[in-house]
């Protein structure tokens, strides 16, 4: 009788830059509070690269993915494959990726980026799942690596106050062990909402644009409505969650589509009061928080869930 193969996380490793700013730095050049923005988002800092010398993306990247693959006992030659979700890349081409496994030494892997905003990485785990499972590779870097405070408006309070730059990885690796690994994964865009979220490639404007209020309630429409569905497809109630780990993009959006998810607090996992929201790098750094603190082991499982520019939303269900 043959085994299903599955794809497994079997690692994650972070990266951010080291200077914070907090809440109050906004208040000497916006008319904004610590008490706003703390009240209206969760946010209380974020960390950002240089204003004068910005490290590039694939820089966060390469450091996530360096601590990734020691914490995975795995060598960058044995990488088959990089998967890099962002939408700050360094260039337009070559890819981030492609940046970061020269960078590595990842000599045998393939490489490329995924653009999906802050869905960006369910997405890219989920094309890592699909290759994975279908065999021909083995073991995939899966990055999510963001610059976002070089796209953003510093006069428009109600955007730039949101944003952290940083970085995470996770090395996904095939496995034999039954009904482990990525169990079921739903993605799904809504391109007729696109410009709600906007970052212009071209033109005068190159800086992020955001109707806030609009992006919050398809936020939580559509991130429940993923979620439920990677639970159906899973064929498992949401009480079987340990952990939901949602991009952190505001504190009363995740608390939203937990309460409508029916999930009890202590099963969400929320950091963003100390990143803000880093896009595509948002779900490897809470996942990370709760390995670090031993809270995963064989077993536990997770949802990811995420919704990005586009639109575009994601969850990933996982058991370690
Ligand atoms: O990763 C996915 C992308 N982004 C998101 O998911 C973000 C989704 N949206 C949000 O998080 C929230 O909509 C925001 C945090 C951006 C805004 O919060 P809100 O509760 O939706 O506020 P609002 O846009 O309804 O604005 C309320 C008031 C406005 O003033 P008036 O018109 O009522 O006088 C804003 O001008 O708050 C004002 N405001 C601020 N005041 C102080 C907006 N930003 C600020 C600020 N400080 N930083």
């Amino acid at each position: 009788m043959s085994t299903m193969r599955n794809a497994r996380i079997i690692s994650v490793g972070t990266y951010v830059p080291e200077t914070v700013m907090e809440n109050s730095d906004f208040e000497r050049f916006l008319d904004t509070t610590d008490e706003w923005i703390a009240s209206r988002t969760g946010i209380r800092q974020r960390h950002i690269v240089s204003k004068e010398l910005p490290t590039p993306a694939s820089h966060l990247g390469r450091e996530a993915a360096l601590i990734a693959l020691k914490r995975a006992g795995c060598s960058p030659a044995e990488i088959d494959g990089i998967i890099c979700a962002t939408f700050t890349p360094d260039y337009f081409f070559p890819s981030t990726a492609c940046r970061i496994q020269t960078e590595l030494g990842c000599t045998r892997a393939f490489a490329f980026d995924v653009g999906a905003a802050c869905a960006g990485f369910t997405y890219a785990l989920t094309i890592a799942n699909s290759l994975v499972t279908a065999g021909q590779y083995s073991k995939v870097l899966v990055i999510g690596t963001e610059v976002i405070s070089k796209t953003l408006d510093w006069t428009d309070r109600s955007t730039c106050i949101l944003f952290g730059d940083g970085a995470g990885a996770v090395v996904v690796a095939g496995s034999e062990t039954p009904g482990r690994g990525i169990v079921s994964s739903y993605l799904k865009s809504d391109g007729a909402l696109g410009d709600i979220l906007v970052l212009p490639a071209w033109g005068e404007k190159r800086t992020m644009q955001m109707k806030g209020n609009e992006v919050f309630k398809h936020a939580v429409r559509l991130m429940t409505d993923a979620s439920e569905k990677v639970m159906a497809a899973a064929g498992l109630s949401i009480d079987r969650i340990d952990y939901f780990i949602p991009h952190q993009a505001n504190s009363r959006i995740i608390s939203a589509v937990a309460e409508q998810l029916h999930l009890p607090a202590e099963k969400v996992v929320c950091n963003l009061e100390r990143f803000g929201n880093t896009s595509s790098a948002s779900i490897p750094l809470a996942l990370d928080e709760i390995w670090a603190a031993g809270g995963i082991s064989d077993g536990t499982m997770a949802l990811f869930t995420a919704l990005g520019g586009g639109l575009t939303v994601g969850s990933v269900l996982v058991c370690f």
